[in-house]
């Protein structure tokens, strides 16, 4: 039997966004990114070597999958390795995949971890965190765990805190529609680049809310943190919507979720919403207070589905 390696990882979800490339040919990102992994989504990846056949096969929940952005994650992973072999790898999510849920986070993270063990290389995290970065820049982030930082500008992230820095954090996903998105983010990304009247001042103002976050974070200040992430995933929003033809990732329920937010933060309950590519709603809040947020989300949308999470660990590797 050949050697496998199995990789298990979780989601990297970002509280202040990256949204634009610097350099779409490397994947560097224009803006600053701040995330946690989220502990209970899980993707699991296993790799071997393709023995049968000069290519690389790339099965994920069950669908082959085919396309550039494998083709160059695998190529520019040989030429780091400086190897010559190719890769069939198997991988699958206990969660939505490309519907808004970070899914190509964990997904080339996974691939990239899980590659280069099997190469039997060793290599730092920073340099797989590289690696990971060129299938998807969220995904040279969710290897670290705890909180983590993409700067602008850079090709590997960094922990900044590990996950048990803020005990009390709590995540509640609201699963609005699990159908996959229309739009990927790198051509939402592009769109959005060439033709938005707002992206020159979202990059700009995006490094504001980085500080205010990072800040926040320090002192594990709820209040402060979520004022950060609502300008950061609204501007970031912004951006989308000045794009021709706008994006618009949004459904009805997704503003209604977000209307229940500020409904109980008027009410004295800390409850601060962010979303990404997607129609799916992320809450973060205190675990104090997440029965009152769980229950009012029942009884306003009882056929959503919610999954209560926290900040979690990096990649494992077996
Ligand atoms: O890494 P990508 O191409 O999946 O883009 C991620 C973009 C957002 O999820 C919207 C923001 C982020 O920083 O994760």
């Amino acid at each position: 039997m050949s050697k496998t390696v199995k990789c298990r990882v979780s989601p990297s979800l970002a509280l202040i966004k990256y949204w634009g490339k610097l350099d779409l040919e490397r994947n560097i990102p224009a803006t600053s990114s701040l995330a946690i992994n989220l502990k209970d989504l899980i993707t699991e990846t296993v790799v071997e070597f393709n023995e049968e056949s000069e290519k690389d096969i790339m099965i994920l929940d069950g669908e082959i999958q085919e396309g550039f952005r494998y083709n160059k994650f695998f190529n520019n992973l040989r030429s780091a390795l400086k190897i010559n072999k190719f890769f069939k790898a198997v991988s699958t999510n206990n969660f939505p995949s490309s519907a808004g849920l970070a899914s190509s986070s964990s997904g080339f993270a996974a691939l990239a971890a899980a590659c280069t063990k099997l190469c039997d290389i060793d290599t730092p995290i920073q340099k797989i965190s590289e690696l990971a970065l060129i299938g998807s820049a969220s995904a040279a982030r969710p290897l670290f765990g705890g909180f983590v930082l993409l700067p602008a500008g850079s090709s590997h992230a960094q922990q900044l805190y590990p996950a048990d820095h803020w005990p009390e954090l709590r995540i509640i996903i609201v699963e609005i529609d699990n159908k996959k998105k229309k739009i990927s983010s790198t051509n939402a990304m592009a769109q959005v680049k060439k033709s938005s009247a707002f992206y020159a001042s979202w990059v700009d103002s995006s490094e504001r809310q980085l500080l205010q976050g990072l800040k926040a974070l320090k002192h594990c200040d709820l209040e402060k943190l979520g004022i950060a992430m609502q300008k950061s995933y609204m501007r970031m929003f912004a951006s989308m919507l000045a794009a021709y033809p706008p994006i618009l990732y949004w459904l009805p329920d997704s503003i209604g979720v977000i209307h229940l937010c500020r409904k109980l933060r008027d009410d004295g309950i800390s409850a601060w919403e962010t979303m990404d590519a997607g129609p799916q709603v992320k809450i973060l809040c205190l675990k104090s207070d997440t029965d009152l947020i769980l229950n009012a989300l029942k009884t306003e949308y009882p056929k959503l589905k919610t999954t209560l999470t926290s900040p979690g660990p990096g990649a494992t590797v077996e």
